[in-house]
């Protein structure tokens, strides 16, 4: 099936313009998941073995997830659940509806298997997210809600803003994803540092202990951070018992051609791979084990997602390898793992 999609069905894809592509994808997952026969046989063709992991308290069927931003208003869930992922992170939600950055903002490096997105947070808002979901849960699989800052709100009411948007979500999601490394938020990133970390996730953490049920958060952090604001992030993480993504996108351009750097935005894909392995290594080594860490960055295969699992990441998400590969990439990377024998104990 990964054969077909990358001989025929990105070809023809591929001549078209990037985000129409991926509203018209998002679109027709949205109408498929309520075509029952046709639901069945997208999940019948992507049935792979079972890896079951267990993570911060939560059951997955195996450890590849989808990664934030490709469903943003949560409106294709069901579909996406049936392509074999072990869960799915959805968003990023900001509290109110936003419209991001002007196009064109995503725009496809095809050599370099590579997206460069400057999206800033497009979406819908919490409660068309909420709305949607109240249609589509439950999922027989985990999933996280990716939560971010509206671009008018300042950094003073971040916290705030964040919080928010957590009150409203919070009954849909399994896990919360704090998302503070886009790039495509003015200052967004400041807030990897200590003490403004601690204040964002603290009143966070507060409001979900005095709920019926203390749902786990995960901090995602980017891949170009300085050595000391990934040093006080895990130091916090650990402190405050929230686990960690490693990583976003990001914005050096080192590892693709140079006439790339005039494209603002955050790189992700193949040339991420090395710098986001680099990053979750020296994360897990931080965290010794004692919160959870998922790996994000540069998964296109089998090989990739393994190399993630081996560096000590409980789980792994995909985005841009789905693009490039097709959505049998999941599929694809389990057969992978059970041909090279990989047991969730050998994390
Ligand atoms: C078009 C696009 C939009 C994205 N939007 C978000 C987002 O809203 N929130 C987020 O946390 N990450 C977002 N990401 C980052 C991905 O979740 C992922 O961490 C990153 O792309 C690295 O993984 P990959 O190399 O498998 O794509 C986005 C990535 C792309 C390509």
């Amino acid at each position: 099936m990964g054969f077909l999609y990358r001989k025929l069905v990105r070809r023809l894809l591929f001549n078209f313009n990037p985000e129409l592509m991926h509203d018209a994808a998002i679109k027709s997952a949205r109408a498929m998941q309520h075509v029952g026969p046709l639901s069945a046989m997208v999940r019948f063709l992507a049935r792979a073995k079972d890896f079951p992991v267990t993570v911060a308290g939560m059951k997955f069927r195996n450890p590849v997830g989808l990664a934030a931003g490709f469903d943003k208003n949560c409106e294709a869930a069901r579909f996406l659940a049936g392509l074999g992922f072990g869960f799915l992170e959805l968003g990023t939600v900001t509290l109110r509806p936003q419209p991001g950055n002007p196009r064109p903002r995503l725009f496809r490096l095809r050599e370099n298997k590579a997206i460069i997105n400057r999206m800033g947070f497009n979406n819908a808002g919490a409660w068309d997210a909420a709305r949607s979901l109240e249609k589509l849960l439950p999922l027989p699989i985990p999933v996280g809600i990716s939560v971010g800052k509206n671009a008018d709100c300042s950094m003073e009411d971040a916290s705030r803003n964040y919080l928010e948007t957590l009150k409203v979500m919070y009954s849909y999601g399994d896990y919360f994803a704090v998302n503070i490394s886009s790039p495509n938020t003015l200052q967004l990133r400041t807030l990897h540092s200590g003490e403004k970390l601690r204040r964002l996730v603290e009143p966070m953490l507060d409001f979900a202990s005095g709920q019926k049920k203390a749902k786990p958060f995960f901090v995602k952090i980017a891949p170009d951070l300085e050595e000391r604001d990934l040093e006080s992030a895990a130091a916090l993480a650990v402190e405050m018992g929230f686990g960690l993504i490693a990583t976003n996108t990001t914005v050096s351009r080192s590892a693709v051609p140079a006439y790339w750097k005039s494209y603002e935005g955050g790189l992700s894909g193949t040339p991420l791979r090395a710098l986001s392995n680099e990053v979750l290594g020296r994360t897990v080594v931080l965290v010794k084990g004692k919160v959870p860490v998922m790996g994000s960055g540069g998964i296109s295969d089998g090989a990739s997602a393994l190399e993630k699992l081996k560096l000590g990441a409980d789980l792994v998400q995909i985005y841009s390898g789905l693009i490039y590969e097709g959505p049998f990439l999941v599929k694809e990377i389990l057969e992978y793992l059970d041909r090279h024998h990989w047991h969730p104990s050998h994390r």
